[in-house]
């Protein structure tokens, strides 16, 4: 049967198939565009977004917002979800039982968007999505071709914001991402006041 958005996160709402459902406020489905050609995924819901159902809506959340900003991006023209949909206690990392029940939600988000790039913020997506051996340092802004999908990595905004050295590392990343919606996105239309 196909699949829709409806069915999908009327699922995801229900869900208990691992133990987050019994300590979390929200399950935070995903926001953004739909139909976007651009695709970026975080580890897991924190404080504020499980108190709001919504992705990164902390302070990592307005650095996300502003790094899209400099390419053009906003969250009307991206895709911005998790690998686990469900809060961590304690912003602890997402244990693999727990990204394993929640794999399949992604997955048919994924299939419905069917994105041109998917940008992982941080390892946990990294690791998940592009290569079990991903290292993070050693590995962000490197392109690579996942089941169609052009997909990256860069540092995670609240890496960014414990280790600001690491911002001119992901402003080449970030340029790098522009390009590469540039050469292939058809209909995605970068905002960039400052060239009007
Ligand atoms: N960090 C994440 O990885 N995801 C969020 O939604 C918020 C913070």
């Amino acid at each position: 049967m196909q699949d829709s958005w409806e069915a999908l996160e009327r699922e995801c709402a229900a869900c208990r198939e691992c133990a987050l459902h019994q300590t979390r406020k929200n399950v935070v489905f995903g926001v953004g565009n739909p139909q976007a050609e651009i695709m970026l995924v975080g580890e897991g819901p924190g404080a504020n977004e499980d108190a709001t159902g919504i992705p990164f809506v902390g302070r990592a959340g307005q650095l996300l917002d502003d790094m899209l900003a400099i390419i053009g991006l906003n969250r009307d023209n991206v895709y911005i979800c998790n690998i686990v949909k469900c809060r961590p206690p304690g912003n602890r990392d997402p244990l693999n039982v727990e990204q394993d029940a929640c794999i399949g939600y992604l997955r048919r988000q994924m299939a419905l968007i069917q994105p041109k790039i998917l940008v992982c913020l941080g390892r946990i997506a990294a690791m998940r999505l592009i290569d079990d051996k991903f290292r993070i340092t050693r590995d962000h802004g490197q392109w690579y071709d996942v089941g169609g999908i052009r997909m990256t990595a860069i540092y995670h905004p609240a890496a960014l914001l414990r280790d600001p050295g690491r911002r001119p590392e992901t402003f080449d990343d970030l340029k790098s991402i522009e390009r590469e919606v540039i050469r292939i996105c058809t209909r995605t239309e970068l905002s960039r006041p400052w060239l009007v």
